[in-house]
């Protein structure tokens, strides 16, 4: 992505998080400050996000990348929680974005790093410092440019603790990444205590993907590129399990998974569509 600039992407995805909030009912995921921390600035843009009410006849794609996303934070939260419970102290969110999760933290005794891209996380601090969100004490911020600073000297100058089991978060980033940049995030989490994990979300390459859903997916990656945030690295899930070899117990879901597990009985058509986006989740 570009030094100077906040992520573009980061705002479209905190704007569809919001949008479900607003439109979707049974909520997915609950979030009460997906809204309050895109501040008056985006407010407009949110309410010129479809809203199903106003329009019957919304496309599937949106509705389908607004499943995507709300899944993929609930998916995350439900493994962040079994990390809690069994003793996790630290959660690190890698590329953050506009996550509130440290703002909504239940455990007093976790600790949250937010990793990010220092102009994506100068404006996000920004954008709380106007909505008056208070900063939680829980939190600590750690700008890293994943491509070329280190993430182990950034955490630990931020209070990061190796000795402690820790839960990382790394959603909607990989796709973005070069694979030395990807491989070397990898190791350093890999090095993490036994009974520390992470969850991301990744795409699988065009090539194995059915022709209609390939014509998606080149929209899709021309619309990012367009952001100045170009798709580069993609992997299969028997690619994403070589690349996780030191990591155990690797759940790697498709849609029809994830559909069950959180879109099952509903009355509108949110849902997510394809064999592009997987989530996994791993421990070590
Ligand atoms: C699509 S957004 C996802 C944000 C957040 N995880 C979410 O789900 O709302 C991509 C995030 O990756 C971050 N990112 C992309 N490339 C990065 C890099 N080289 N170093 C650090 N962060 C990066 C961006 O700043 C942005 O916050």
């Amino acid at each position: 992505m570009e030094a100077a600039r906040p992520s573009r992407t980061a705002l479209r995805v905190a704007l569809r998080r919001a949008a479900h909030q607003l439109y979707d009912r049974p909520l997915v995921f609950e979030d009460p400050f997906a809204i309050p921390i895109l501040g008056n600035e985006h407010a407009e843009e949110l309410h010129r996000t479809p809203n199903p009410d106003a329009n019957r006849k919304q496309r599937p794609s949106s509705l389908a990348m607004r499943a995507h996303l709300v899944a993929r934070s609930r998916y995350a939260e439900e493994k962040l929680a079994a990390a809690a419970a069994d003793g996790a102290t630290q959660y690190v969110l890698l590329g953050a974005g506009l996550d509130t999760f440290a703002h909504r933290n239940p455990w007093p005794h976790l600790r949250v790093f937010e990793v990010d891209h220092p102009a994506t996380q100068a404006w996000k601090r920004n954008l709380l410092a106007q909505s008056g969100l208070p900063h939680p004490l829980s939190l600590t911020y750690a700008p890293v440019d994943f491509e070329c600073e280190s993430l182990p000297d950034r955490l630990l100058a931020a209070g990061f603790d190796p000795a402690q089991k820790t839960f990382f978060a790394w959603l909607g980033v990989v796709p973005y990444l070069t694979i030395e940049a990807f491989r070397s995030t990898i190791r350093f989490i890999a090095a993490q205590p036994r009974g520390s994990g992470i969850v991301l979300d990744y795409g699988q390459p065009r090539r194995v993907l059915p022709f209609l859903e390939q014509l998606a997916h080149d929209s899709l990656a021309a619309r990012v590129a367009l952001a100045g945030e170009p798709f580069r690295l993609w992997f299969t899930p028997s690619e994403a399990a070589c690349e996780l070899e030191e990591f155990r117990l690797i759940e790697d879901l498709g849609a029809d998974e994830i559909n069950s597990l959180y879109f099952a009985n509903r009355t509108d058509d949110l849902r997510m569509r394809g064999h592009g986006g997987r989530f996994l989740s791993a421990w070590l």
